[in-house]
């Protein structure tokens, strides 16, 4: 017989998202550079949860994004949350533990409160433990209800509850956990008697008390973490919320930000300590900087490019896919895509690295000490040797590679003096 797994994660990620008005599933929509539905997935797989399934509205496009392990159970019609967890039913039934449900559409929360949350639900022996939150304007969420002795009897969805409920600032997150048999006792007991005509999941609370059953409750410190994201509006606010939760992270770690709020860093970003970021600069995918570095203002470093230590990117530069070495700058007006700069380069203003011929991107090689002057283009494939010079406003051809040290000039370039002074 199988090994019985202790706790399973379900992640409710199929729904219509109508709010969202996309052609893509809202989960799919990112917060920081990475698609909500993984950010809960994170959560969930940092706290050593045994496994995880996702709910889904289809199998092929979240199995392109999903990781392989994760186990899709398809919704067809999306009846509510309480019909999404009971798709789920036949893998609860496999195995007696604990069952954590999360929403997909929450991606702030962190993974410390997701093991808060299991914490407290077997320190209290509890066979359902909410996760709530409270807001100061709690519109749209489901309230938990409590009794004078502040004893949970129940969830009333914002669209069902009374004028006097709507004052209710305590929220429920979409995060729970369950013990697997009490929760596969009561969802057959669900039904759609409310104003949105769905199986609501949030109903089995109420219909846990009915059976005397154990529920508890934890309330997050940071009310911002449980935001649900329905919106492109709501959207926007959760960027704005990781954005600077990733910016305080940096600089816990000594890098200077001068300005968060109009710095955007992607959740992969890696920086070097004494580093400085300027204002309005943009930092997007897998981009790693080292230390002592100066980037921005006005700067866009895009996926998988590596910027060294000691290296100064400036205004109206981008850089994409690109390795810049320790020393190098380059400070004004750059494109440089698919380019691999060696140390102690100097860019020139204006200069742009061309390297997409329409149908193909081709890479481009600066070496160690080589001196762009203002306004070269490279076009790629091609490669400037160690020390070479480039003349202002030169047209280096494609396959026209720079001998090192030599220098050249003029459209298309040529070379001017060879074994130039060494730089
Ligand atoms: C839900 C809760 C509400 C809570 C709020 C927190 C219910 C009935 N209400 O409301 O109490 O305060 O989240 O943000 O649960 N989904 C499915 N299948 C469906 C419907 C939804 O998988 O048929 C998924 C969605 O992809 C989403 C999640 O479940 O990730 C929550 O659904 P949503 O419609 O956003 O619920 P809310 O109205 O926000
Ligand atoms: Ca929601």
């Amino acid at each position: 017989m199988p090994k019985k797994k202790k706790i399973i994660g379900i992640v409710l990620a199929a729904g219509k998202g109508k709010r969202m008005h996309s052609s893509v599933p809202k989960v799919f929509h990112s917060v920081s550079g990475i698609p909500m539905i993984l950010l809960v997935i994170n959560a969930l797989k940092k706290t050593g949860i045994d496994e995880i399934i996702v709910v889904a509205s289809e199998k092929e496009r979240y199995k392109e994004i999903l990781p392989e392990n994760i186990k899709i159970i398809v919704q067809t019609k999306p009846l509510g949350t309480g019909h999404a967890v009971s798709c789920a039913k036949r893998l609860i039934k496999k195995f007696n533990g604990r069952v954590l449900i999360a929403c997909a559409d929450m991606p702030l929360v962190k993974s410390d409160t997701v093991k808060r949350l299991i914490r407290r639900h077997t320190e209290d022996s509890a066979d359902c433990t909410l996760l709530t939150g409270w807001f100061e304007f709690p519109e749209g969420y489901g309230r938990v209800l409590r009794d004078e002795n502040w004893n949970i009897v129940g969830i009333g969805e914002d669209k069902d509850i009374s004028k006097k409920g709507k004052e209710i600032k305590e929220v429920n997150s979409g995060m729970y956990c369950f013990s697997s048999k009490e929760l596969l006792g009561v969802l057959p007991l669900l039904n759609k008697s409310n104003k949105q005509k769905e199986f609501y999941l949030t109903d089995v609370v109420g219909l846990l008390l009915k059976k005397n059953i154990k529920i508890s409750s934890l309330a997050v410190r940071d009310s911002g973490e449980i935001m649900g994201v329905n919106s492109r509006k709501d959207l926007a606010q959760a960027n704005k919320i990781m954005n600077r939760r990733i910016i305080e992270e940096h600089m816990k770690r000594g890098v200077t930000v001068v300005d968060p709020d109009s710095t955007y860093i992607d959740i992969r970003v890696k920086i070097g300590m004494d580093t400085v970021i300027n204002p309005l600069t943009v930092i997007d995918g897998e981009v790693n900087i080292g230390s002592g570095c100066v980037i921005g203002p006005f700067t866009h470093l895009r996926d998988k490019t590596v910027i060294k230590d000691k290296a100064e990117i400036g205004n109206f530069v981008e850089v994409k896919k690109s390795t810049v070495g320790k020393h190098t700058k380059s400070k004004h007006l750059t494109y440089l895509g698919d380019t691999t700069l060696g140390t102690h380069v100097n860019v020139g203003a204006g200069t742009v690295v061309a390297n997409y011929d329409g149908k193909h991107k081709h890479p481009t090689v600066i070496k160690d000490k080589a001196f762009i002057g203002s306004h070269s283009t490279l076009v790629a494939p091609v490669t400037i040797g160690k020390g070479a010079i480039t003349g202002a406003g030169c047209v280096v051809l494609s396959g026209r590679n720079v001998p090192s040290n030599s220098i050249v000039v003029g459209v298309p370039a040529r070379v001017l003096k060879k074994n130039a002074e060494k730089r």
